[in-house]
């Protein structure tokens, strides 16, 4: 069964919820979210709060007359329905624009396409490629752009993975997170929050795979900053010894299709199976983001078995982002 958080344990003893507008509606009014670095600690814990109570269903709805653009050049389940549901039940509306018909840089350049949703929508989820792209849509943009992934991240994913942490938890402080697989978007997302919420981050990725250069010396220093662990190995086994949270994601990610063969072939050794999971703390929860390829980097036993909380945090993907959407609003 999962526990409902309280606003109490994320932030301690509040206020009770105020009646009618929430006192969190707006606490983030027009920014964008490009990275899960352009939020403080305190927004983060802001965010899990009025997340908590929007779960609980406390939070008024602030998005009538509204409207949300799904700018997606790549497929999506979750992130698609999540925003869309999110966005219908704070009373808005949305609308999807596929790649063919936008041509995001190739039809109009970047900077247009976000000058032009600025004059007719509220609010922008990007879903792109290229990491810049969504960067350029925000510099150029005159409302909210929130990073619906790209090839550098997947900030949505990261907030609702810890907010899941926590809840099944009761925190993420001290926690020990290992991250198997490869050093991808979701992967440096997670390890660039991980210590800023005192967690303790491990990631586990064949030789040629670590997250890139920049994103592991900053998570190193934000390490060091806030007295965490961190570490990349390549060895999974030894790696999950006591973890507390087991993650995966695909060996393959999205743009990298040509690679599936050589990649299947390396992170062979890079599977959440009864062996790496028996490793870990006997209360150990199992992460995945989704889509799984079941039988690569997860085996059906682990994902489908007692320590799995894979659905619960496809769900709070949900909530998490009615939260920010309410928040930038
Ligand atoms: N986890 C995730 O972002 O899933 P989708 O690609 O289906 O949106
Ligand atoms: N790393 C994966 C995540 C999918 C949600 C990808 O980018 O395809």
């Amino acid at each position: 069964m999962t526990k409902q958080i309280t606003e109490t344990e994320l932030t301690g003893p509040t206020e009770p919820a105020p009646r009618g507008p929430h006192a969190l509606t707006g606490f983030l009014k027009g920014r964008s979210v490009v990275s899960v670095s352009d939020l403080s600690e305190d927004e983060i814990a802001s965010l899990f709060a009025l997340t908590c109570d929007v779960k609980a269903g406390l939070v008024q709805g602030n998005a009538a007359e509204k409207t949300l653009a799904l700018l997606f050049e790549k497929p999506s389940l979750r992130t698609k329905v999540t925003f869309a549901v999110g966005m219908t039940r704070l009373g808005g509306q949305h609308v999807y624009l596929s790649r063919e018909e936008v041509g995001l840089g190739t039809r109009e350049s970047v900077a247009d396409v976000a000058r032009g949703l600025s004059r007719w929508v509220d609010v922008v989820a990007a879903r792109t490629f290229s990491h810049k792209s969504v960067v350029d849509l925000a510099a150029n943009a005159t409302i909210p752009i929130l990073n619906a992934l790209t090839d550098r991240e997947h900030p949505c994913q990261a907030f609702a993975d810890f907010y899941t942490v926590i809840e099944k938890r009761g925190g993420a402080r001290g926690v020990k997170f290992v991250f198997i697989g490869d050093g991808n978007n979701v992967a440096q997302s997670l390890m660039l929050l991980a210590p800023r919420l005192g967690t303790h981050f491990t990631l586990a990725c064949p030789p040629g795979f670590e997250p890139a250069g920049d994103i592991t010396a900053q998570t190193r220093e934000l390490a060091k900053r806030h007295g965490t662990r961190f570490e990349i190995t390549h060895d999974a086994l030894a790696a999950s010894a006591d973890a507390d949270v087991l993650y995966t994601d695909v060996w393959t990610s999205m743009g990298q299709e040509n690679e599936s063969i050589r990649r299947a072939e390396e992170f062979s050794g890079f599977q959440i199976n009864a062996n790496v999971l028996r490793q870990a703390r006997e209360d150990a929860l199992v992460l995945h983001c989704l889509p799984a390829h079941r039988g690569m980097e997860i085996t059906d036993e682990v994902m489908d078995g007692p320590r799995s909380g894979v659905f619960d945090q496809a769900e709070n993907r949900l909530h998490v982002q009615q939260a920010l959407l309410c928040a930038v609003l």
